[in-house]
């Protein structure tokens, strides 16, 4: 028996090429299939994962203005959460939640302190509160602007004193000295932080009676988009953005363009704009508070500085279809008064300063108009329920602005009745419109349904707006290891054959918080200052900076092998993707490639494995080159791998 095994695996060695398995790829430039999206690829941004507030936010405080609350258990009162009263013993005092005349009629609630014996000490502490991750996160030598609204509520006397401190509230910075009056005031400075760390921003009220507060913010002088009212973004979390070269920008949701369980939480965008304390923060659908620091100005800043096209989602007049919903939808007459506010969102974005809208956009440091061409009505909604008033809301944006493409949702799903049934209906009524697909598979179906595109009728165009490769959960985490990110890649070589049907795909979610989070996988995970880039965001990445013009005709034959071929004016891209656990000798023949170098990026590794903060570097892209001759191409295909060539093209 041993010897019978024994001369098997001689044979099966025999058969096999020298060096392991061999695979061959032909393609010739001249002979192209489709023309291919040049918005292909691009970026889903939620608040999901504290990807906003405690995110690209740049804000440091958790709870500046003390709206904190859950709608499903307002008695929970979370309205401290991130504060820290009398943090140094010795101080007597006592804290209230106030709402009689607050600094806004959007901002009602204010904190009270009554001090009974000063210095009384209170501190926010940041995301991450009293945990070991997490905090008023400095680094030495750097500036943050700080302000604060406060107001003598009648008899306090004496000064406040603020400064960045670390935990036992020993200053780490200046301490600026304010002396509150009579009305609302908001007072403001700057602080150097004399040394790393996770701190907390510390207020010594240093006299007795009561002082109102509201409002208090931290952020660092120097982020990206300082200028913009909210107040910036986190520079390190832009910076892996931009590196992705998005092509367009989804935002905000999600379940949190829809809102969940009451009227009240439908994501209302003019909640979002104007003076940031004036801004009506809401419940987050996934369990948090929404500052809205990030808002609609903010977000169309960051497209435009992405060179991203904006694609919003406004919701349908339907909460979240797949939670406890509590609330009816819109009637339809409610739901045509609504498109109102679609309409004025567009006004913002495209009106000229004259408009009311446009007018606002202009006050907020934009006088321009931004691009918009793209509009999603709702999200993973489905049935009768939701295409009455899509057909409602979207016959009012197409006949006031026909040059705008609206997006309508084919539901949560990527397979059976339900999808099937939204297909049928949109094909009957919206069969001109961008369809919103959404799936979120294990890693084997995206190797599996490589084909779902190549049957889809040509003439409706596809939106994936939402698709990550799903692993088993392992230690409270679906893993972002090798094994999902070349499945991603290997379906992805599908949609660039596709691309004359399938217009924009993004990955979902793109950021989470370490310690902070709802959702795995994720693109993008970050914690107080150390970012973590995952191999399925190197996947992204790698597809998106070599994005065709034209699919090339091509063939290829190999184990486990995946490939696109594309070109541009100047160069070819062959893009391949083996989920084999040997290497592979591939033999590329290439017509219309003049001798010479090609460029070649290649990630590869063990496909269990993942990066951590620890070691962020474990699967990463690599660059190198390799030599064409006489139109061949010989290299050795490491096991599970993505690799990218570009070749220039004979002129
Ligand atoms: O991406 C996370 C969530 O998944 C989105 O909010 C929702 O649209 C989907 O169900």
């Amino acid at each position: 028996m041993r010897k019978c095994l024994a001369l098997l695996m001689g044979l099966v060695l025999l058969l096999q090429p020298v060096g392991g398995f061999a695979a061959t790829l032909t393609a010739d430039a001249s002979v192209t299939t489709i023309e291919m999206s040049d918005t292909l690829y691009g970026l889903f941004f939620e608040d999901i994962n504290h990807a906003a507030d405690g995110g690209l936010y740049a804000e440091l405080l958790q709870n500046r203005s003390f709206e904190y609350e859950d709608i499903l258990n307002p008695k929970s009162h979370q309205h401290y959460t991130g504060w820290q009263f009398n943090m140094i013993a010795g101080g007597k005092g006592k804290s209230s939640l106030e709402t009689e005349n607050p600094i806004h009629v959007n901002n009602p609630h204010y904190m009270r302190v009554s001090v009974t014996k000063a210095p009384y000490y209170l501190a926010n502490m940041g995301y991450g509160s009293n945990a070991f991750q997490g905090g008023v996160t400095v680094n030495e030598g750097e500036t943050y602007r700080f302000s604060v609204y406060l107001r003598n509520a009648g008899d306090y006397a004496g000064d406040v004193s603020v400064a960045i401190t670390d935990r036992s509230a020993h200053p780490i910075s200046e301490t600026a000295v304010f002396t509150p009056g009579e009305a609302w005031q908001k007072f403001e400075c700057t602080f150097t932080a004399q040394k790393s760390a996770n701190a907390c921003l510390t207020l010594i009220l240093e006299g007795t009676g009561s002082l109102d507060m509201d409002m208090a913010s931290l952020l660092p002088r120097d982020c990206f988009g300082a200028e913009w009212p909210g107040g910036g973004l986190r520079t390190d979390l832009v910076q892996t953005l931009m590196d992705l070269q998005p092509r367009f920008l989804r935002f905000p949701g999600g379940c949190v363009a829809e809102g969940s369980y009451y009227r009240s939480n439908f994501y209302n965008w003019k909640d979002t704009v104007g003076p940031v304390e004036q801004r009506k923060e809401n419940f987050n659908t996934w369990g948090y508070m929404q500052s809205y620091g990030i808002g609609f100005f903010e977000y169309f800043c960051l497209a435009e500085a992405l060179g991203a096209e904006p694609l919003p989602v406004v919701h349908a007049g339907l909460l979240c279809q797949a939670r406890d919903v509590k609330e009816a939808p819109l009637t339809l007459e409610e739901t045509r008064a609504y498109a109102q506010d679609i309409l004025d969102l567009i006004e913002f974005a495209t009106g000229d300063a004259s408009t009311v809208w446009g007018g606002l956009r202009a006050d907020m440091g934009h006088p321009e108009p931004f691009k918009l061409n793209y509009l999603a009505i709702g999200n993973e909604n489905w049935d009768n329920i939701y295409f009455d008033r899509y057909a409602i809301l979207s016959d009012i944006v197409k006949e006031a602005y026909p040059e705008i493409t609206c997006i309508v949702a084919a539901g949560p799903v990527a397979e059976g009745a339900l999808i099937n049934n939204s297909w049928r209906n949109i094909r009957a009524r919206f069969a001109d419109d961008l369809v919103d697909e959404h799936y979120y598979m294990e890693s084997q179906w995206f190797l599996n349904h490589g084909d779902r595109y190549d049957s889809y009728p040509r003439t409706t165009q596809v939106f994936l707006g939402e698709f990550a490769a799903h692993e088993p959960v392992s230690g409270g985490k679906r893993p972002n290891n090798l094994y999902s990110a070349l499945c991603e890649a290997a379906y992805m070589t599908s949609l660039e054959r596709n691309s004359d049907v399938v217009r924009m795909a993004c990955y979902a979610p793109l950021l989470a918080r370490e310690g902070m989070f709802q959702w795995t996988p994720d693109l993008i995970w970050f914690n107080e200052k150390d970012v973590l880039l995952t191999p399925n965001y190197y996947v992204q990445q790698m597809f998106s900076a070599s994005l065709g013009d034209q699919v090339v005709a091509s063939t290829a034959e190999g184990s486990s092998l995946y490939h696109v071929v594309t070109r541009t004016e100047n160069e070819m891209q062959v893009k391949v993707v083996t989920l084999c656990e040997e290497e592979q000798e591939l033999t590329m023949n290439l017509a219309g490639v003049p001798d010479g170098t090609g460029h070649v990026v290649q990630m590869t590794g063990n496909r269990k494995h993942q990066n951590s903060f620890a070691n962020p570097d474990r699967i990463k892209p690599v660059e190198s080159t390799c030599e064409i001759a006489l139109g061949q191409v010989k290299v050795t295909l490491p096991a599970n791998s993505v690799t990218i060539f570009t070749f220039p093209l004979t002129k």
